[in-house]
């Protein structure tokens, strides 16, 4: 926050000319209680300052005496203050002086204990505290955010060079696994041998793609995506995609519905990232729907005013699966983070397949959000912007 100049803290008073009489000065301060000054101006240029305080001082003086000094002092007191307790924070005060005198919030306050007087609190005083306590916080801030910043990069930079180190010999393992497997070099002896391997084989695979995806994250958290643009139909994309998951699908028992219009226009994005946002979030909706369940796919242009509340193409991957808690529906979009149940026990998973498909929409300047209820199901939501919706000729939408 940029702090304000004095130009910006000024109240334009209305002044007086020198020749004023007491007497305007007087009325107008009864007028005007929430006046404390009055410049005094001459010819544009200010001269002087009448204070409320010492002006009324000097100006009683003359007859007040005459008419005040014997009556008891309660006659001419305020009886609208605030009073704290000693033991209010500064913020407590700040809060009750804020409900208590609005905008005037200059006035004084009185402090008691057990309801007994202790002193009188200067609220120029308060503020002073007050913004000291500000500026205290708002460096402890600006460290912890230093701090936190600097951990994330040397997190990422560990990540990123962990997973090249895994990846060669692993590349390796499979390899050579594979090539068991397929009994390049001839039976295995003893043949249960060939169970081991086949184990072997998808071990190293399962890792192999975790450690792709940690590198993937990597590269996202430190903004080292580079998105390689094209322009394509997103439907033959998703169609593309869910012939890839059908034996699944089917293996999963599940139905499937596609809901993608003919004639959507082409995105401007990067393919293989979307492709991974389908793929991601399908499987997802797969991994998480029992047997006999509905999993449908569907892409739409949606305008600002309707569902999503946005221009862009939107991209929903909905299920009738087990849901995700409340709690959670914020959490599972970070890196780690899976909902405890035994779907997320007996399937194998990182919980990165969220945080990348949330990291690689946010990469195309979309968003990522999820809707679901506990055992009815989830809906995935992936809109792309309007900018990133080709616009195409009346005459070629029509030949489309
Ligand atoms: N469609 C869904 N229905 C119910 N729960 C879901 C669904 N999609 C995600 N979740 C919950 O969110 C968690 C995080 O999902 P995410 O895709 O990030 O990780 P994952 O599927 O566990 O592992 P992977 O890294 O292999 O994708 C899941 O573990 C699961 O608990
Ligand atoms: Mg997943």
């Amino acid at each position: 926050m940029m702090s304000p100049s004095a130009r910006e803290l000024a109240i334009a008073v209305p002044f007086v000319s020198p020749d004023t009489t007491c007497a305007a000065v007087f009325d107008r301060l009864l007028a005007e209680p929430e006046t404390r000054n009055i410049p005094v101006v001459r010819n544009g240029r200010p001269i002087g300052l009448i204070s409320r305080k010492n002006f009324l001082l000097t100006y009683v003086r003359m007859y007040g005496a005459e008419l005040y000094g014997r009556r008891p002092i309660a006659q001419l007191m305020e009886n609208d203050f605030l009073t704290v307790d000693a033991d209010t924070t500064c913020e407590g005060i700040n809060a009750r002086a804020r409900d208590a005198y609005g905008d005037d919030r200059l006035r004084p306050f009185v402090v008691t204990e057990n309801g007994r007087y202790v002193g009188v609190g200067d609220a120029m005083k308060l503020m002073l505290v007050m913004a000291d306590l500000a500026s205290a916080r708002a460096s402890a801030l600006e460290e912890e955010t230093r701090r936190a910043e600097a951990a994330s990069a040397s997190k990422t930079q560990f990540l990123a060079s962990m997973s090249h180190e895994l990846r060669t010999p692993l590349n390796a393992i499979i390899g050579f696994a594979d090539l068991m497997r397929l009994k390049t070099l001839g039976e295995m002896q003893p043949p249960r041998y060939g169970e081991y391997v086949e184990d072997i084989h998808k071990s190293g695979v399962h890792l192999l793609n975790m450690i792709n995806e940690l590198l993937d994250m990597a590269k996202i958290e430190s903004g080292h995506v580079e998105l390689r643009e094209t322009v394509f139909d997103p439907k033959d994309l998703g169609l593309d995609v869910l012939r890839m998951l059908r034996q699944a699908i089917a293996e999963a028992k599940l139905n499937l519905r596609v809901a993608v219009a003919d004639g959507l226009p082409p995105i401007h994005a990067d393919q293989q990232q979307i492709r991974r946002v389908l793929i991601n979030l399908l499987s997802n909706a797969i991994k998480y729907t029992p047997a006999g369940g509905t999993v449908t796919l569907s892409v739409c242009v949606c305008e600002q005013g309707g569902m999503c509340d946005a221009d862009g193409m939107l991209l929903t991957v909905e299920d009738t699966g087990i849901g995700i808690p409340g709690d959670k529906i914020e959490k599972v979009l970070e890196p780690f983070e899976q909902v405890e149940n035994s779907f997320t026990r007996t399937r194998a998973g990182t919980g990165l397949g969220l945080a990348l498909t949330k990291a690689m929409v946010e990469a195309h300047g979309g968003r990522l959000w999820l809707e679901s209820e506990l055992g009815k199901g989830t809906k995935a939501h992936a809109l792309l912007p309007a900018s990133r919706i080709v616009q195409q000729a009346p005459a070629s939408r029509r030949a489309g």
